[in-house]
Formats: structure tokens, sequence, C-alpha cells
């Protein structure tokens, strides 16, 4: 299958290395501020005069003026080539200015610059570099698999080594090294989200996990097939998954099981496929909706992400995978359902599945005892309208995790954006006329809201005791940030792979 073809490839076209040498081998890769009219001093060494005088010619001319998210590529013959990259105003410029230039050359490079770089930098903090190379390594990623393989002729694996001086070498090395092993995590919540639904299916998502899983010692994963999910009585993920040939299942994953204590636990919404179910989309852009599955390629990609870095904490992913198809076995508008958490639910719209599916998996979740709850979900077309491609919706029923979650999405520069969680909400999608919810508002307006408003009623709240505490848990609608972000530079198209970042940081305030 070319999903499985692809796993493990990607991430590894471009080779990073830190060295504290001075040598310039092949292309030379400078970032500069805005303002700088010649070559930074700190630059200069192992760089040609005729490289020097070069670069100092563009610069005092004025042709490259280093501003944020720009290049320029100087071809000298036998001189060297060099990529010219701007990270704007000196004082102002941050760590993400950083990411930001270190995804721009990425873009920029063409089989011309050859396969070997050294990058030079002017005097910039180790945590700047290691941002420098994140930025490098992120944006190295295409889809490609499924084209002929001469098609991927323009595709260069290239070696690119980092300059520092001595003193900084071990420390940069342990940054890029870590930056190594998270992207890895983007990158594979890229390809469950880019391959085609024809081949991604819950029971393709969950062989990858039991494969995945064979690389590590401190990794299970648990797969709760159909005929257990029934028995079970998951009711929300069989009523979407029953109209498939492709039955839906629970894919659990945990690592370091063995280790003590409360921990946290990470839902994802995982539709491969949504055509609406009997309540059909329209046709426009429906492929789009293999990307459905985006919530649980986010949690598989952060179990990645903490596997390859070596992570030593407890988390749990639970990942509810399903195919919503129209069928004469589909579920219908009217039916009324009945999952694992005992309250039931008018299902009034088949194509607000999402929500059934992670009924089950955030009532799962209690039995992990978790510290906290996060979801992750492509959930509704209303968040799309509200916050567009630039922000993820975030609610959560504790303020202060709320803003714990915003700030670790703004330190790696994936926008999560508070939302409210409003009892108005609460009262609309617990006022059905049959039965304890409903999964459809009373009406159009605030659709993503009351969406985060039915899933609380799902958050058990602690050892499940009726009136205990709910657990602390946070809902994420990635529906516009997972897929078609154009301004986010660090992919080129298709699934972004978001907020595998913000939770490994979350998670290792690293
Ligand atoms: N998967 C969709 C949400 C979605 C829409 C994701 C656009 C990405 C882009 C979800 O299952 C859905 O269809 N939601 C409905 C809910 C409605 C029926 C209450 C929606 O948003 O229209
Ligand atoms: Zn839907
Ligand atoms: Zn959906």
């Amino acid at each position: 299958m070319k999903c499985f073809e692809h796993y493990g490839i990607n991430g590894d076209a471009m080779e990073i290395t830190v060295s504290a040498s001075e040598n310039i081998n092949g292309t030379l890769i400078l970032p500069l501020f805005e303002g700088s009219d010649s070559v930074p001093e700190k630059c200069q060494a192992g760089m040609s005069s005729s490289m020097k005088n070069q670069i100092n010619r563009v610069l005092s001319d004025g042709d490259f003026k280093a501003k944020k998210k720009s290049t320029m590529s100087l071809y000298g013959g036998e001189d060297g080539k060099a990529i010219l990259v701007g990270l704007g105003k000196a004082d102002e410029s941050t760590i993400h200015d950083y990411r930001n230039a270190g995804a721009t050359v990425t873009a920029a490079i063409k089989k011309s610059h050859g396969n070997e770089m050294t990058v030079r930098f002017d005097g910039a903090g180790i945590p700047h570099m290691a941002a420098f190379a994140e930025g490098l390594m992120l944006r190295d990623y295409s889809y490609d698999n499924y084209k002929k393989s001469d098609d991927g002729e323009d595709k260069v694996e290239v070696s690119i080594r980092i300059t520092c001086s001595e003193k900084e070498e071990e420390e940069l090395v342990g940054k890029v090294n870590t930056f190594k092993g998270v992207c890895k995590g983007v990158h594979l919540s890229r390809d469950l989200g880019n391959c085609p639904p024809n081949d991604m299916y819950p029971e393709v998502f969950a062989d990858m996990a039991r494969e995945w899983a064979k690389d590590f010692d401190n990794v299970d994963v648990t797969i709760i097939n159909y005929d257990e999910a029934v028995k079970a009585g998951m009711g929300g993920l069989v009523a979407v998954g029953m109209g498939s040939s492709r039955k839906p299942c629970m894919v659990i994953f945990e690592i370091n099981k063995d280790v003590k204590g409360r921990c946290p636990v990470l839902v994802g919404k995982g539709i491969t496929f949504d055509t609406g179910g009997i309540s059909l989309k329209p046709g426009a852009n429906m492929d789009e909706m293999k990307y459905d599955m985006g919530g649980s390629a986010t949690v598989f990609g952060t179990m990645e992400a903490l596997a390859q870095t070596g992570y030593e904490g407890k988390v749990v992913g639970i990942t509810c995978m399903a195919e919503n198809m129209p069928a004469a076995n589909a579920q219908r508008p009217g039916d009324v359902i009945k999952g694992l958490s005992g309250k039931t639910i008018e299902v009034l719209n088949t194509d607000a599945e999402g929500r059934l599916v992670l009924s089950d998996g955030l009532w799962k979740a209690g039995e992990f005892d978790p510290e906290y709850i996060i979801d992750f979900a492509t959930l509704t077309g209303a968040c799309v309208v509200a916050l567009g491609h630039e922000a993820t919706g975030l609610w959560s029923n504790d303020d202060e995790f709320r803003t714990k979650i915003h700030e670790a999405g703004n330190a790696v520069d994936e926008l999560a954006w508070p939302m409210p969680l409003l009892p108005a909400f609460e009262k609309e999608m617990t006022d059905s006329k049959i039965a304890d919810t409903r999964n459809l508002g009373a009406g159009r307006w605030g659709g993503a809201n009351t969406a985060a408003a039915f899933l609380k009623q799902f958050v058990p709240n602690r050892d499940y005791d009726k009136d205990g505490e709910q657990i602390t848990w946070a809902h994420m609608d990635i529906a516009g940030t997972y897929w078609g972000a154009k301004t986010n530079l660090m992919v080129k198209n298709g699934a972004t792979g978001i907020h595998v970042r913000t939770i490994y940081h979350l998670i290792t305030n690293s």
C-alpha cells in the first residue's frame, strides 16, 4: 500500500549537521538583517574574497534588503554560490523569524544549488539557530509518492551544515536533534492526512500504529476493533462507521505506560472520509474530507515526536477512526443512539459525526486517570468561518488551562484562539425532545461553539464519580488549520501537521 511505502521516508531528504568548523562547503546560506550593507564580520571566515565582494555589492546597491521571508540566490561560478535570506530588522527579529527564514530557504533551494550547503549566522543565539534548522526541516516535505518516480526528479537530497562556535556546538546539536524528532512527528501527521481515502481507512490507520509501535520498547498500541467496539457499547463510533464497508475502530497509544501517576490524554477525531452520511454533503470540494482524520493524525504525530525524542513521561492517545458513508445500513437523521457514557444522543444530522465518535473517545479517556484531556478535531465548517485558516479554535472547561495551551501555541507559532464555552450553548445541545443530548444546534449560529458544548457533555468526572469534578479538558477545532493554510510557511500544500509542535511543547516544556 502506498501509505506504508511512504512511512519513514519523509524528513530524511535533508540532512542537517552542526559543526564549529570555519569551512564553507557547497552553497553558502547567509541569514541577514534588514539594513546590512556588507557581509557581517562574523560571517566572513572561510569566504573567498570574490564571494564577499559579490555579496557586498548586492547589499550596498540595495538589491537585497533582507526583509523577512525574502531570499536571493547568487551564482558566482567557480567562486561558489550563495542563498541570502532576510530576517527583518535586527532589534525586532524573533525566534519565529529565524524559523520562517529556515523554511523560506528550503522553499528556495533548487537543483542548481547542489547538494551541499553551509549556514553562517551573524552572532545568533542558540535557540535562534535551532529554530532556523527547525524551519529548514519542517518545510522539507512534499507528498509525491503517488507520482511516477521520474516526476520527482527535481527533488534534491541536500546536506546542510550549520556552523557555530565551539562552545555552542554541543547545545546546538542537542536542540537540532530534538527538532529532528519532533519534525518526524509533524511529517508523519502530514503523511496520514495527505494519504488518499481509498488507501487510508480505519484498519490501515490501526495497522500503521501497530507497525509503528514495534520500533519502540516503551510504546503500546491497543486496537479495539468493530466487534469489540459494539460489545463495549461505543454507540457513537459504531453509529458513524457502520454504514461503511471499512469498519470503525478505536486505536489507543500509550507511551511509558508503567510510569506512575496522572498523564495527558490526547483524543483525536479520525474520520478517514466524511461524505456527510445520509445528510450527504454537496459535491464541491468533497475530496477535502480526506483530511477529516486530521485530529487522529495530530495524536499519532505527537506520539511519534515524543517517542523519537525519548520522552520519559506517560502519555496516552485515543484515536476514534471511522468512515462516514451513506448506505443501506448507515445511521439516519432521527436515530437515537447511546454511547459509552450511557447518555442518549438524538442524531439530527449525520454530517455532525465527529462529535459522535469523540463522545466515546472522551468518555474512554477517563479510564486513564488523565491529568488533562485535549481533543483535536476537524470538527466544524463554522470554525473555519470564524477563524479562517489562521487559527485553531480553542475551548476549555478551565480558563488557566486554556491560556496555557494558547501560550504553548504562541511559543511555536501555531495559533490557537480562545473561544467561549457558554452555558447557553450547553443548554441548546441538551435540549432534545426525546434524548439527553442532540448532535445539532437549534439554529445555524455559533456552530463551532455548540459543537464544543456538545463535547463537554461527554468529558467524564474524575473516577467517573457522579458528583465529582469534571476532568480538565480542552477542545481544539483544527478544521481550518489542518489543511488549506496558505500563510503557513512551514508547509507547501496539503496537510499541515499543525499542533504536534504545540502539544510537544506543552507536554515536555521544551
Ligand atoms: N468534517 C466536517 C467539518 C469540516 C468542514 C471540516 C469543513 C473541514 C472543513 C464535519 O463533520 C461537519 O460536516 N460538520 C458540519 C456540522 C453541522 C452539520 C452541524 C458542518 O460544519 O457543517
Ligand atoms: Zn461531517
Ligand atoms: Zn467530519
